[in-house]
């Protein structure tokens, strides 16, 4: 009788003893190096109307102001290449915090940040504090070049919101029009993202606007440029002044997600120095050759560059938190 409750005790004992082991490996893998695992199907039974309800907001801004699915993108990209696609570039400054939107790439370029507040705003009402602003952003890319024209991706989603935001990353990380191409490459390398990557993501330029500021130097100071389109631009961006002038990054379809962006940079009407630069480099030019003759291949490289760069996350396990609002940590 004694042994048969004692066996029972040590079978117990075993079982605890496994639990515990269990929960101490688990415990461990979270704070190890795992990343927030991300899935198609995140939102499937938390928040199934997630997907709809960013659609709808993008599509209703994208009706009233075309423009908006390039920014739209463009802070997809600005959030992610500052330590992950943690939502770190919708966090608004205040008395005690200076966030990324003060960063010399962001201040007075970023575009759609009360799209993303009404978004959030109709998800918290479907459900409450659930999806995070980075998959906000993350979606919100996709529809965007989508109803521009342009491919669609399954977007991975599970991402989770930084609690803080890095100007000084920003500034560091985030790339400039006047870059080179060496630095443009490593720019993208430090992110894990090749060069085909760089090339195909920078077709992103085929929607969207830059200011005067932005491609000044190049229509005054390259060399690597079509005379009648320097002159063109250069009437409309004098050398001081009217600094806010907008020049749509494709000329003739800005709001068409093409690969003419790939045709302009053969016969040297990239817009900005650094678009340019990826058909200065002999390494560069059979990928942009390529996209400039396939429109396929183009969107193909796009989308799988997108979904690679969507995975940029520095946050692991629990870290962070899904915001309630997008421009304040909770
Ligand atoms: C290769 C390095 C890149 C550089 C140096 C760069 C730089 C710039 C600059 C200077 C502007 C104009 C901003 C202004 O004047 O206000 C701009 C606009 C834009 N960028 Fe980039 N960019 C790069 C890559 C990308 C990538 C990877 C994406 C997205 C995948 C992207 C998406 C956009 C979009 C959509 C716009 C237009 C935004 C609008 O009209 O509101 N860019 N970029
Ligand atoms: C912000 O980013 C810069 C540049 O990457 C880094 O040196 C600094 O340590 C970061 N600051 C914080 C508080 O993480
Ligand atoms: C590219 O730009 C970087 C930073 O401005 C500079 O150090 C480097 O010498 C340039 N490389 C070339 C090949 O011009
Ligand atoms: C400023 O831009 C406008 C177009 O928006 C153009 O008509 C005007 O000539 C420009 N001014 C100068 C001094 O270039
Ligand atoms: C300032 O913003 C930061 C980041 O969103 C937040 O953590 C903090 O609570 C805010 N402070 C105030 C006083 O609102």
């Amino acid at each position: 009788m004694s042994r048969v409750i004692n066996t029972m005790a040590f079978l117990k004992f075993s079982a605890l003893l496994w639990c515990i082991l269990v929960l101490i490996a688990s415990l461990s893998h979270v704070e190890g190096s795992t990343r927030v695992e991300l899935s198609t199907g995140y939102y499937y039974h938390t928040c199934p109307e997630a997907a709809q309800i960013v659609e709808d907001g993008v599509l209703l801004a994208v009706k009233s102001d075309t423009r908006m699915g390039a920014s739209l993108l463009r802070l997809h990209f600005h959030d992610c290449f500052v330590n992950g696609c943690d939502g770190s570039v919708l966090l608004d400054d205040n008395a005690t915090f200076t966030g990324e939107k003060t960063a010399f790439p962001n201040s007075g370029s970023l575009r759609g940040f009360e799209v993303v507040d009404l978004i959030k705003a109709k998800l918290e009402e479907a459900c409450p504090g659930i999806v995070s602003c980075a998959d906000i952003l993350a979606l919100a890319s996709q529809y965007a070049v989508y109803h521009l024209g342009g491919p669609s991706w399954e977007v991975k989603l599970g991402r989770r919101d930084s609690l803080t935001a890095n100007r000084t990353a920003a500034n560091v990380f985030l790339p400039s029009p006047a870059s080179n191409i060496t630095t443009l490459t490593s720019n993208f390398a430090v992110q894990g993202l090749s060069f085909k990557d760089m090339v195909a993501l920078s077709g992103a330029h085929t929607i969207g606007f830059a200011r005067c500021t932005a491609f000044r130097s190049r229509i005054y100071n390259d060399v690597d440029i079509n005379p009648p389109f320097k002159q063109y631009l250069q009437s409309i961006c004098p050398r001081v002044g009217n600094d806010s002038v907008l020049q749509g990054m494709d000329l003739k379809t800005p709001s068409h997600f093409d690969n003419l962006y790939y045709k302009n940079l053969l016969v040297k009407k990239g817009l900005l120095h650094s678009d340019q630069e990826i058909y200065n480099s002999n390494k560069a030019d059979p990928i942009v050759r390529k996209f400039s003759r396939s429109l396929t291949k183009f969107y193909k490289s796009f989308a799988k560059a997108m979904i690679k760069m969507g995975d940029i996350s520095h946050l692991t396990g629990t870290q962070g938190e899904v915001r309630l609002h997008c421009r304040k940590a909770n």
